[in-house]
Protein backbone atom coordinates (compact mmCIF):
# COMPACT_ATOMS: atom_id res chain seq x y z
CA UNK A 1 0.00 0.00 0.00
CA UNK A 2 2.09 2.97 -1.25
CA UNK A 3 2.38 6.00 -3.59
CA UNK A 4 3.29 4.36 -6.76
CA UNK A 5 4.83 6.33 -10.00
CA UNK A 6 4.24 4.00 -13.01
CA UNK A 7 6.18 4.86 -16.14
CA UNK A 8 4.61 5.11 -19.66
CA UNK A 9 6.39 3.49 -22.45
CA UNK A 10 8.67 7.17 -23.11
CA UNK A 11 9.51 7.48 -19.14
CA UNK A 12 6.73 9.98 -17.95
CA UNK A 13 5.13 8.83 -15.03
CA UNK A 14 1.91 8.63 -14.31
CA UNK A 15 1.26 8.97 -10.23
CA UNK A 16 -1.16 6.88 -8.47
CA UNK A 17 -2.08 4.73 -5.16
CA UNK A 18 -1.88 0.66 -4.79
CA UNK A 19 -4.15 -0.89 -2.18
CA UNK A 20 -4.20 -3.78 -1.82
CA UNK A 21 -3.35 -4.99 -4.95
CA UNK A 22 -5.24 -2.22 -6.91
CA UNK A 23 -4.55 0.83 -8.51
CA UNK A 24 -6.34 4.35 -6.87
CA UNK A 25 -5.67 7.84 -7.91
CA UNK A 26 -3.89 9.55 -5.53
CA UNK A 27 -6.50 9.57 -2.61
CA UNK A 28 -5.95 8.53 1.05
CA UNK A 29 -5.70 4.80 1.76
CA UNK A 30 -7.95 4.92 4.51
CA UNK A 31 -10.64 6.17 2.40
CA UNK A 32 -10.11 3.57 -0.10
CA UNK A 33 -10.09 1.03 3.18
CA UNK A 34 -13.13 1.63 4.04
CA UNK A 35 -15.17 1.82 0.90
CA UNK A 36 -16.86 -1.90 1.88
CA UNK A 37 -17.41 -0.66 5.78
CA UNK A 38 -19.80 2.37 4.27
CA UNK A 39 -22.93 2.20 6.47
CA UNK A 40 -25.40 1.95 2.88
CA UNK A 41 -29.30 2.97 3.67
CA UNK A 42 -32.28 1.46 1.32
CA UNK A 43 -32.73 4.40 -0.56
CA UNK A 44 -29.20 4.72 -1.39
CA UNK A 45 -28.84 4.70 -5.22
CA UNK A 46 -25.22 4.17 -7.05
CA UNK A 47 -24.17 4.82 -10.40
CA UNK A 48 -21.54 2.91 -11.44
CA UNK A 49 -18.47 3.23 -14.36
CA UNK A 50 -15.20 2.99 -15.52
CA UNK A 51 -13.71 6.60 -15.47
CA UNK A 52 -14.52 8.74 -18.23
CA UNK A 53 -17.65 7.11 -19.39
CA UNK A 54 -20.34 9.80 -18.64
CA UNK A 55 -20.43 9.58 -14.79
CA UNK A 56 -21.28 13.06 -14.17
CA UNK A 57 -23.40 13.47 -16.93
CA UNK A 58 -25.82 10.55 -15.75
CA UNK A 59 -25.28 11.51 -11.63
CA UNK A 60 -27.00 15.11 -13.12
CA UNK A 61 -29.99 13.40 -14.51
CA UNK A 62 -30.68 11.07 -11.35
CA UNK A 63 -29.91 13.88 -8.84
CA UNK A 64 -32.18 15.88 -11.29
CA UNK A 65 -34.50 13.68 -11.18
CA UNK A 66 -34.48 12.82 -6.93
CA UNK A 67 -33.73 15.94 -5.94
CA UNK A 68 -36.46 18.76 -4.96
CA UNK A 69 -33.79 21.26 -5.36
CA UNK A 70 -33.23 21.60 -8.86
CA UNK A 71 -31.11 24.95 -8.71
CA UNK A 72 -28.65 23.41 -6.32
CA UNK A 73 -24.80 23.03 -7.34
CA UNK A 74 -23.46 19.67 -6.52
CA UNK A 75 -21.03 17.90 -7.78
CA UNK A 76 -20.97 14.24 -8.33
CA UNK A 77 -17.05 14.06 -7.32
CA UNK A 78 -18.90 14.99 -3.49
CA UNK A 79 -19.88 11.42 -2.87
CA UNK A 80 -17.83 9.85 -4.52
CA UNK A 81 -16.45 6.86 -2.72
CA UNK A 82 -12.88 6.92 -3.88
CA UNK A 83 -12.09 10.04 -2.65
CA UNK A 84 -14.77 10.96 0.33
CA UNK A 85 -14.62 9.51 3.92
CA UNK A 86 -17.57 7.62 5.08
CA UNK A 87 -17.84 10.45 8.40
CA UNK A 88 -18.34 12.75 5.12
CA UNK A 89 -20.75 10.40 3.47
CA UNK A 90 -22.83 9.87 6.37
CA UNK A 91 -23.97 13.24 6.66
CA UNK A 92 -25.11 13.55 3.43
CA UNK A 93 -29.09 13.58 3.77
CA UNK A 94 -31.18 10.93 1.58
CA UNK A 95 -31.61 10.10 -1.50
CA UNK A 96 -28.03 9.74 -1.57
CA UNK A 97 -26.66 9.39 -5.07
CA UNK A 98 -23.44 7.61 -4.61
CA UNK A 99 -21.00 7.12 -7.26
CA UNK A 100 -17.86 4.64 -7.89
CA UNK A 101 -15.23 3.14 -10.30
CA UNK A 102 -14.88 0.03 -8.35
CA UNK A 103 -15.49 -3.29 -9.21
CA UNK A 104 -18.64 -5.30 -8.08
CA UNK A 105 -17.09 -7.00 -5.12
CA UNK A 106 -15.39 -3.56 -3.80
CA UNK A 107 -18.42 -1.80 -3.50
CA UNK A 108 -20.15 -1.51 0.73
CA UNK A 109 -20.63 -4.56 2.08
CA UNK A 110 -24.54 -2.64 2.59
CA UNK A 111 -25.07 -1.92 -1.10
CA UNK A 112 -25.45 -6.43 -1.15
CA UNK A 113 -27.49 -6.88 1.79
CA UNK A 114 -29.76 -3.53 1.02
CA UNK A 115 -30.23 -4.79 -2.85
CA UNK A 116 -29.71 -0.85 -3.73
CA UNK A 117 -30.49 0.26 -7.28
CA UNK A 118 -27.42 0.50 -9.54
CA UNK A 119 -27.02 3.06 -12.32
CA UNK A 120 -24.40 1.31 -14.71
CA UNK A 121 -22.86 3.25 -17.40
CA UNK A 122 -20.41 2.04 -20.88
CA UNK A 123 -18.70 4.00 -23.83
CA UNK A 124 -16.97 2.78 -26.37
CA UNK A 125 -13.57 2.03 -24.97
CA UNK A 126 -11.94 4.19 -27.54
CA UNK A 127 -13.56 7.42 -27.06
CA UNK A 128 -12.74 6.13 -23.16
CA UNK A 129 -9.31 5.77 -23.79
CA UNK A 130 -8.61 9.35 -25.26
CA UNK A 131 -10.69 10.89 -22.34
CA UNK A 132 -9.52 9.21 -19.78
CA UNK A 133 -5.89 10.39 -21.36
CA UNK A 134 -6.43 13.96 -21.09
CA UNK A 135 -7.94 13.20 -17.50
CA UNK A 136 -4.53 12.53 -16.15
CA UNK A 137 -2.75 14.94 -18.23
CA UNK A 138 -5.18 17.53 -16.91
CA UNK A 139 -5.59 16.78 -13.15
CA UNK A 140 -2.48 18.02 -11.40
CA UNK A 141 -2.09 15.37 -8.68
CA UNK A 142 -1.36 12.39 -11.19
CA UNK A 143 1.76 14.46 -12.30
CA UNK A 144 1.54 13.54 -15.72
CA UNK A 145 2.62 15.02 -18.86
CA UNK A 146 3.38 12.01 -21.07
CA UNK A 147 2.40 11.53 -24.95
CA UNK A 148 -0.37 9.92 -26.09
CA UNK A 149 1.43 6.95 -27.96
CA UNK A 150 3.23 6.58 -24.79
CA UNK A 151 0.65 6.42 -22.59
CA UNK A 152 -1.41 4.10 -24.91
CA UNK A 153 0.59 0.90 -23.99
CA UNK A 154 -0.06 1.67 -20.14
CA UNK A 155 -3.86 1.56 -20.30
CA UNK A 156 -3.76 -1.43 -22.90
CA UNK A 157 -1.60 -3.11 -19.99
CA UNK A 158 -4.58 -2.05 -17.28
CA UNK A 159 -1.37 0.34 -15.09
CA UNK A 160 -4.12 2.99 -14.74
CA UNK A 161 -5.87 3.60 -11.58
CA UNK A 162 -8.94 1.13 -11.63
CA UNK A 163 -7.05 -1.34 -13.85
CA UNK A 164 -7.76 -2.79 -16.93
CA UNK A 165 -10.88 -1.60 -18.63
CA UNK A 166 -11.14 -5.07 -20.10
CA UNK A 167 -11.01 -6.67 -16.53
CA UNK A 168 -14.08 -4.49 -15.32
CA UNK A 169 -16.21 -4.70 -18.49
CA UNK A 170 -16.12 -7.89 -18.12
CA UNK A 171 -17.17 -7.88 -14.01
CA UNK A 172 -20.13 -5.49 -14.67
CA UNK A 173 -21.08 -7.76 -17.65
CA UNK A 174 -21.88 -10.28 -15.27
CA UNK A 175 -23.52 -8.75 -12.09
CA UNK A 176 -26.89 -9.86 -13.20
CA UNK A 177 -25.65 -13.93 -12.73
CA UNK A 178 -23.37 -12.55 -9.82
CA UNK A 179 -25.41 -10.81 -8.01
CA UNK A 180 -28.91 -11.04 -9.48
CA UNK A 181 -30.11 -9.50 -6.24
CA UNK A 182 -28.92 -6.00 -7.48
CA UNK A 183 -31.62 -3.75 -9.47
CA UNK A 184 -28.91 -2.79 -12.36
CA UNK A 185 -30.00 -0.34 -15.16
CA UNK A 186 -28.09 -0.09 -17.86
CA UNK A 187 -27.71 3.18 -19.65
CA UNK A 188 -24.88 3.71 -22.52
CA UNK A 189 -23.16 7.26 -23.50
CA UNK A 190 -23.91 7.18 -27.52
CA UNK A 191 -27.52 6.63 -26.84
CA UNK A 192 -27.59 9.14 -24.47
CA UNK A 193 -25.70 11.31 -27.38
CA UNK A 194 -28.32 11.01 -29.92
CA UNK A 195 -30.93 11.50 -27.59
CA UNK A 196 -31.01 11.59 -24.17
CA UNK A 197 -34.76 11.85 -23.54
CA UNK A 198 -35.25 7.76 -23.61
CA UNK A 199 -32.38 6.94 -20.81
CA UNK A 200 -33.82 10.01 -19.12
CA UNK A 201 -37.31 8.37 -18.69
CA UNK A 202 -36.14 4.92 -18.08
CA UNK A 203 -33.70 6.39 -15.37
CA UNK A 204 -37.18 7.85 -14.18
CA UNK A 205 -39.14 5.05 -14.06
CA UNK A 206 -36.11 2.76 -12.35
CA UNK A 207 -35.62 5.29 -9.70
CA UNK A 208 -39.25 5.19 -9.03
CA UNK A 209 -40.10 8.95 -9.65
CA UNK A 210 -41.27 9.32 -12.95
CA UNK A 211 -42.33 13.02 -13.77
CA UNK A 212 -44.36 14.82 -16.62
CA UNK A 213 -42.29 14.95 -20.22
CA UNK A 214 -41.89 18.99 -19.22
CA UNK A 215 -39.32 17.74 -16.88
CA UNK A 216 -37.43 15.23 -18.50
CA UNK A 217 -36.83 18.15 -20.98
CA UNK A 218 -36.04 20.53 -18.36
CA UNK A 219 -33.33 17.87 -17.15
CA UNK A 220 -32.51 17.26 -21.04
CA UNK A 221 -31.87 21.10 -21.58
CA UNK A 222 -30.02 21.12 -18.11
CA UNK A 223 -27.80 17.98 -18.58
CA UNK A 224 -26.44 19.19 -21.85
CA UNK A 225 -22.60 19.51 -22.38
CA UNK A 226 -22.94 23.49 -22.91
CA UNK A 227 -25.15 23.77 -19.76
CA UNK A 228 -23.18 21.56 -17.31
CA UNK A 229 -19.93 22.52 -18.43
CA UNK A 230 -21.01 26.54 -17.79
CA UNK A 231 -22.10 25.24 -14.33
CA UNK A 232 -19.49 23.19 -13.25
CA UNK A 233 -16.89 23.35 -15.36
CA UNK A 234 -14.95 25.14 -13.00
CA UNK A 235 -15.18 22.89 -10.34
CA UNK A 236 -11.99 20.43 -10.95
CA UNK A 237 -9.53 22.65 -13.51
CA UNK A 238 -6.65 21.63 -14.81
CA UNK A 239 -3.49 23.89 -14.25
CA UNK A 240 -4.10 25.65 -17.62
CA UNK A 241 -7.75 26.68 -16.09
CA UNK A 242 -9.39 23.94 -18.57
CA UNK A 243 -12.48 22.24 -17.09
CA UNK A 244 -11.17 18.50 -16.57
CA UNK A 245 -14.35 16.67 -16.41
CA UNK A 246 -16.17 18.64 -19.30
CA UNK A 247 -14.00 18.56 -21.95
CA UNK A 248 -15.42 17.54 -25.80
CA UNK A 249 -18.69 15.30 -24.52
CA UNK A 250 -18.37 13.50 -28.09
CA UNK A 251 -18.69 10.43 -29.73
CA UNK A 252 -15.74 9.78 -32.15
CA UNK A 253 -12.95 11.66 -30.68
CA UNK A 254 -10.72 8.76 -30.66
CA UNK A 255 -10.54 9.70 -34.72
CA UNK A 256 -8.40 12.33 -34.06
CA UNK A 257 -5.62 10.54 -31.81
CA UNK A 258 -5.66 6.62 -32.75
CA UNK A 259 -3.46 5.63 -35.75
CA UNK A 260 -4.15 2.86 -37.83
CA UNK A 261 -1.58 0.70 -36.00
CA UNK A 262 -3.40 1.44 -32.28
CA UNK A 263 -6.61 0.96 -33.65
CA UNK A 264 -5.68 -2.69 -35.36
CA UNK A 265 -4.04 -3.15 -31.70
CA UNK A 266 -6.86 -2.43 -29.99
CA UNK A 267 -9.00 -4.51 -31.76
CA UNK A 268 -6.84 -7.64 -31.76
CA UNK A 269 -6.72 -7.01 -28.16
CA UNK A 270 -10.07 -6.46 -27.37
CA UNK A 271 -11.40 -9.28 -29.50
CA UNK A 272 -8.68 -11.68 -27.57
CA UNK A 273 -9.45 -10.49 -23.97
CA UNK A 274 -13.37 -10.10 -24.15
CA UNK A 275 -13.88 -13.07 -25.71
CA UNK A 276 -16.92 -14.77 -24.46
CA UNK A 277 -18.18 -11.79 -23.41
CA UNK A 278 -21.03 -10.26 -25.77
CA UNK A 279 -20.71 -6.66 -25.78
CA UNK A 280 -21.49 -3.96 -28.44
CA UNK A 281 -20.47 -0.51 -28.67
CA UNK A 282 -21.02 2.27 -31.08
CA UNK A 283 -18.47 4.52 -32.08
CA UNK A 284 -19.79 6.58 -34.05
CA UNK A 285 -23.16 7.93 -33.74
P1 LIG B 1 -14.55 13.70 -23.05
O1 LIG B 1 -13.24 13.74 -22.33
O2 LIG B 1 -14.53 12.77 -24.23
O3 LIG B 1 -15.05 15.04 -23.43
P2 LIG B 1 -16.80 11.02 -16.40
O4 LIG B 1 -17.89 11.91 -15.95
O5 LIG B 1 -17.12 9.57 -16.21
O6 LIG B 1 -15.49 11.44 -15.85
O7 LIG B 1 -16.72 11.18 -17.98
C1 LIG B 1 -16.22 12.36 -18.54
C2 LIG B 1 -16.55 12.38 -20.01
O8 LIG B 1 -17.97 12.65 -20.15
C3 LIG B 1 -15.83 13.51 -20.71
O9 LIG B 1 -15.63 13.06 -22.05
C4 LIG B 1 -16.85 14.64 -20.61
O10 LIG B 1 -16.66 15.68 -21.51
C5 LIG B 1 -18.13 13.86 -20.89
N1 LIG B 1 -19.32 14.58 -20.41
C6 LIG B 1 -19.48 15.22 -19.23
N2 LIG B 1 -20.69 15.79 -19.18
C7 LIG B 1 -21.31 15.52 -20.33
C8 LIG B 1 -22.58 15.87 -20.88
N3 LIG B 1 -23.43 16.62 -20.21
N4 LIG B 1 -22.88 15.41 -22.12
C9 LIG B 1 -22.01 14.64 -22.82
N5 LIG B 1 -20.78 14.29 -22.35
C10 LIG B 1 -20.43 14.73 -21.13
Amino acid sequence: MSVVKVPDAGGDELKLLEVDGHLYPPSSVDVIRGIRDLPIRDDDVFVCAYPKCGTHWVWEMARLLLSSDIEAVIEKDELMLEFIGNDVIEKFPSPRILNTHCLVEQLPRGVFEKKCKIIYIIRNPKDMAVSFYHHHKKLPFYEYNGKWENYFPLLMDGKVDFGSFFTYLKDWAAVGTTHPELPTLTLVYEDLKEDPLPGIRKLAKFLNCEKSEEYYLKVKELTSFKKMKAAKGTIIQATDGASVMYRKGEVGDWKNHFTVAQNELFDRTYKEKMAGCDMKFRYTV
